[in-house]
């Protein structure tokens, strides 16, 4: 059972567009169109409850009664998969800020370091929609919440790929108020970190490298 702010979507175009990610045949060019489609797609689902203000708009025809955005958006990548989920979002939020934290996993010791932050000194958005397309042990995920709390940031939502139900544990144990946005949990993780059956490493897929 998932805590309640665990969100795996079930919806068909993510699952389908999943099933060709995850395929080891699939190109990188393939593979960043498909990682920026279902960003788009779980974004979409993720700012479901996004604060709202009244606007009257003229139309052609007369007054209209609307609403628009009352908050201001951050997209956090976690470099370097993270990148890929970022362009395809903003086309969808252009009024967005792109702030970059730049972590990898040490191969040994699977603990984030981070080599990267190009956080203001103080928050200038209210939702920080954190983008990073693996949930493996959780490390990376953790220490980013961590950095953007101690930043200032008000509302954390980390939106996510695949996960290993290691990871949506730890980042949900250690930050039960940030809610977890995913087109899905996985089996396990094997012994050096990867998740299965996963899609192997979303940054080596992405960029042509490993
Ligand atoms: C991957 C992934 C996450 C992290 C997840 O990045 O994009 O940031 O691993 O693993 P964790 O949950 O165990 O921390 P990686 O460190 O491979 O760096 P890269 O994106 O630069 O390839
Ligand atoms: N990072 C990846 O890119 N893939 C995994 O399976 C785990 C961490």
């Amino acid at each position: 059972m998932l805590p309640d702010n665990v969100f795996v979507s079930g919806h068909p175009l993510i699952q389908h567009k999943l099933s060709i990610l995850r395929d080891k045949k699939t190109e990188p060019k393939k593979f960043r169109e498909l990682i920026r489609e279902i960003s788009i797609l779980l974004a979409y689902e993720a700012t479901f409850d996004l604060g709202l203000k009244p606007k009257q708009v003229e139309t052609p025809m007369g007054i209209a009664r609307c609403n628009e955005l009352t908050e201001a958006i951050g997209l956090v990548p976690v470099l370097r998969a993270g990148l890929g989920m970022v362009e395809g979002i903003w086309d969808m939020m252009p009024g967005a800020e792109v702030w970059h934290i730049g972590l990898f996993r040490d191969e040994r010791t699977l603990r984030p370091v981070q080599y990267y932050n190009k956080l203001p000194v103080a928050p200038t958005v209210q939702v920080c929609l954190m983008l990073d397309p693996m949930l493996a042990t959780g490390g990376s995920a953790v220490a980013t919440v961590d950095i953007l709390k101690k930043w200032g940031a008000q509302r954390i939502k980390y939106v996510g790929i695949i996960a290993a139900p290691e990871g949506v544990e730890r980042l949900h144990a250690a930050h039960p108020d940030v809610p977890i946005h995913l087109a899905a949990v996985d089996e396990r993780l094997n012994e050096i970190g990867y998740i299965v059956p996963g899609l192997g490493d979303a940054g080596d897929r992405q960029f042509g490298t490993g």
